[in-house]
């Protein structure tokens, strides 16, 4: 395959993916954008092949098995993917990305060995010639294997160094990330609440400082021993850097984690001179970027306060215990139902109790009830309702809900003083007016303001905190009805009495 077809490709695939990433930036879009990618990835892979075939044939190597192989890991990684995406659950799907993200830093870290034992093989250096064993090299060494090796130039040397050790904190820090994500697993590093202990962010600091010592010393000498000690310490920074956050920022340390493999991608496709490489690479690294960014600002964190640490970690460890016993007005779904059959107008608040309860389809179905009786219904998202990015706008796409109907924040919340009823359903913290309270934990953190409708509905379990740890004083508003019970079991009843 000539060169020139091989970047024609590249482009075409380049803007699969700048396709793939608009796409999936809007319900709407987003199977075309995800069908976007997978042609992207697919033309990527195959012309990778293809290239890699031609190279070794002009090299008179048999390269035949070596397209088995990949062709098989391509088969059975791409078969493991899509059924794993397929079984996993709405509130599982990050636990899903971090585990693909461990996948792609190891890759990183294999490519960063193999091109520093075999640079020739991946055109980094030209291919060692046979020479006596015993011979010298030109800078003196001796020859035991009786090949002259030529040394990785040292710019190439800096991006092994540099994907290789963004790939190994990828690596374990993703694995850390998956464990707390999933909260299965006994073993204490993997539990939700942070893992803190005096002097953690010196240790990292000294460690950081080590590792990139170790890689220039790398850089500088190319030093095997040295690039192993410093993929070592990369391996343990991941894992230290990951403990003291609290499982539910988990999210934004996915996208950071997911932003890590993009740059350690693009590192390596550098000293690969592979232009797709860098492309994708800088795509994942940049957008993981901006994701993480739109996170941390929609819950008025700074990007340091969650990697950090010990945030969440009190919500986490008590289960969310209620701060106050104080009256609050209780109703059954009877009740709710009766209000919401005498309104005009509700807006729907999801969270992310709504999204453990799998409520979405009977939201969607008491919704269509409501509208049958001539009640305009809108459903109101938070950017970081829930426990992932765009994790409300997936699961209500999923049950079908109208697009019409669903509004972001700032678009819906100047009309929840004109609604009749605003219906919160498993969601706290994006409905805490504490936002507005100078000194609160959440101060400033944008949120829906549900408090403004002329009645509340509140349906969650207890009166257990949310996220934040935080009691909510919109359930304690002489305006504010708690319906107390599983979100789906509550909406099915209110679907029941509404007919
Ligand atoms: P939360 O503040 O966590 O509140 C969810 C509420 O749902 C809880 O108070 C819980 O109360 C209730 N609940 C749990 N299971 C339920 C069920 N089966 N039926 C009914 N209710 C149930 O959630 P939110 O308001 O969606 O806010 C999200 C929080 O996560 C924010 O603080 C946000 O900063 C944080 N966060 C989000 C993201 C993203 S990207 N979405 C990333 C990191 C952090 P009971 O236990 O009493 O039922």
């Amino acid at each position: 395959m000539s060169m020139n077809l091989v970047t024609l490709l590249y482009l075409v695939a380049s803007v699969c993916f700048i396709q793939a990433l608009k796409g999936l930036s809007h319900p709407t879009t987003s199977i075309r954008g995800n069908i976007f990618g997978m042609t992207g990835m697919a033309i990527a892979v195959l012309t990778t092949v293809a290239l890699i075939h031609g190279q070794a044939r002009s090299l008179n190597l048999d390269f035949t098995t070596g397209i088995a192989w990949v062709l098989a890991a391509v088969v059975v990684g791409g078969g493991l993917g899509a059924f794993m995406a397929n079984k996993v659950e709405m509130t599982k799907m990050p636990e899903l990305v971090a585990f693909m993200h461990s996948m792609i830093g190891l890759a990183a870290v294999f490519i960063g060995v193999a091109a520093v034992a075999e640079p020739w093989a991946f055109g980094i250096t030209a291919a060692p010639v046979a020479a006596l064993v015993g011979a010298q090299t030109p800078d003196g060494a001796v020859l035991l294997d009786g090949f002259v090796r030529y040394a990785i130039p040292a710019g190439n040397r800096l991006e092994l160094f540099l994907g290789a050790a963004i790939g190994a904190i990828t690596f374990s820090g993703s694995v850390i990330a998956f464990g707390k994500l999933s909260g299965k697993y006994k073993f204490r590093l993997f539990q939700g609440a942070p893992v803190q202990f005096s002097g953690q962010h010196m240790l990292n600091l000294v460690l950081g400082l080590l590792t990139v010592a170790l890689g220039l010393v790398f850089v500088f000498t190319e030093s095997w021993p040295a690039f192993f000690a410093m993929l070592a310490l990369a391996f343990v920074m991941g894992v230290l850097i990951i403990i003291p956050i609290g499982g539910a920022d988990m999210p934004v340390v996915v996208s950071m984690l997911n932003s890590y493999s993009g740059w350690a991608a693009a590192g390596i496709g550098f000293s690969l001179n592979n232009a797709m490489l860098i492309v994708a690479g800088s795509l994942v690294g940049s957008s993981g970027a901006i994701l993480s960014y739109i996170m941390c600002k929609a819950m008025n964190r700074s990007f340091f306060n969650v990697i950090l640490g010990g945030f969440g970690g009190e919500a986490a460890t008590t289960g969310g215990a209620a701060k106050e016993q104080r009256p609050v007005k209780t109703g059954s779904a009877d009740d709710a139902a009766f209000v919401l059959g005498n309104a005009e107008t509700v807006v729907i608040v999801p969270g992310y109790g709504l999204a453990v309860a799998r409520a979405q389809h009977a939201v969607k179905e008491l919704a269509a009830k409501l509208t049958e009786k001539g009640i305009t219904v809108k459903y109101a998202i938070h950017p970081v309702a829930g426990r992932m990015p765009g994790h409300m706008n997936v699961l209500l796409a999923e049950a079908e809900v109208p697009y019409d109907q669903v509004f972001e924040m700032e678009d819906i919340n100047g009309e929840f003083g004109q609604a009749d009823v605003a219906i919160i359903l498993g969601a706290n913290d994006v409905v805490n007016p504490a936002a507005h309270t100078k000194g609160s934990p959440i101060y400033g953190m944008p949120i829906l303001e549900a408090y403004k409708a002329k009645t509340v509905i509140v349906n969650k379990r207890s009166m257990a905190a949310g996220y934040a740890g935080l009691d909510n004083e919109l359930f304690y508003m002489d305006k504010t009805m708690m319906v107390f019970g599983d979100a789906k079991k509550v909406v099915e009843d209110m679907g029941k009495a509404i007919e």
